[in-house]
């Protein structure tokens, strides 16, 4: 094990030299439906949660929100599609409150790497190519619509909309806020560039593509506040993540500020 991991890694390199990486998050790729599909990619995906500034976010913010978050909506007759469950990161706190919950996505690497329990499936299909036959009460989808190409924003808005029951929700993320420091760095510096080399999406831009998909925002839930120092004071997140958001909510900071946003909304 200790010497198949870093052998795994070695192949997604090679073949990652020709793809724009992107596993912080905030990179363009190609093509979004093949950028994580190296043979490798999954256990390097997954590191990125082991440590540093995403590592802490997950850990102390976004697994216990997205716990409260979907618990209300789960229950033992409930189920849940993971649209883009790439290693089951959501699939797995789905799985806690659904009965049934399925993860779908297009990437074997990333799925190789998924530990699941007994209620959950994973499927190995592009849904905006091929449907499932059950519909859901709730689809989750993170870290998909900030890179995921225009197109492909709204095929895969399309088919989830179509996967969901009636009134049912999809709750997903955006992880680079265009109107964030950090998102107007990035914002900046493809400007500055004359190109596209972080992807950023704002808050009304989103939700004007949710409206038009079949959708009725329900709730945006900003998060994240503190800005990522990127390989700079490593560490610091790890201590300053937790007490700098609750701060940042207490002094009522504006959630145009936060890095981070979570979307409720309805089918209708
Ligand atoms: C950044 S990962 C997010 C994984 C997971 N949702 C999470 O938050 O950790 C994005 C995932 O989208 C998947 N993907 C891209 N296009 C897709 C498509 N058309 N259908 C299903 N999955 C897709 C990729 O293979 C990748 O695993």
């Amino acid at each position: 094990m200790a010497e198949s991991q870093p052998r795994k890694c070695a192949v997604w390199q090679d073949l990652a030299s020709s793809q724009q990486i992107h596993t912080q998050g905030d990179r363009v790729s190609d093509d979004y439906r093949t950028s994580h599909c190296a043979p490798g990619y999954g256990t390097h995906y997954n590191m990125t949660y082991e440590s540093g500034y995403y590592g802490a976010l997950w850990d102390k913010i976004e697994r216990p929100m997205i716990l409260d978050i979907l618990r209300p909506m789960g229950g033992a007759g409930r189920n849940c599609l993971d649209f883009a469950c790439g290693t089951g990161r959501i699939t797995n706190v789905a799985a806690q409150v659904f009965g049934e919950v399925v993860g779908v996505d297009v990437s074997k690497s990333m799925l190789a790497c998924a530990q699941v329990p007994n209620n959950v499936k994973l499927r190995n299909i592009d849904m905006t190519m091929e449907s499932l036959e059950e519909t859901f009460d709730v689809v989750t989808a993170f870290r998909f619509f900030l890179n995921a190409e225009d197109q492909l924003k709204r095929e895969a808005l399309k088919a989830i909309n179509q996967q969901l029951k009636d009134g049912g929700r999809l709750v997903c993320n955006v992880h680079m806020n265009a109107t964030s420091p950090i998102g107007l760095v990035c914002r900046l510096l493809n400007w500055s560039l004359g190109r596209t080399v972080r992807n950023t999406l704002s808050e009304t831009r989103f939700k004007k593509l949710l409206t038009a998909s079949g959708f009725l925002v329900e709730e945006v839930i900003p998060y994240g506040y503190l800005p990522r120092p990127g390989r700079f004071l490593p560490g610091i997140c790890e201590a300053l993540i937790e007490p700098f958001e609750k701060l940042s909510r207490t002094l009522r900071v504006p959630g145009q500020l936060a890095q981070h946003f979570l979307v409720i909304a309805r089918k209708h």
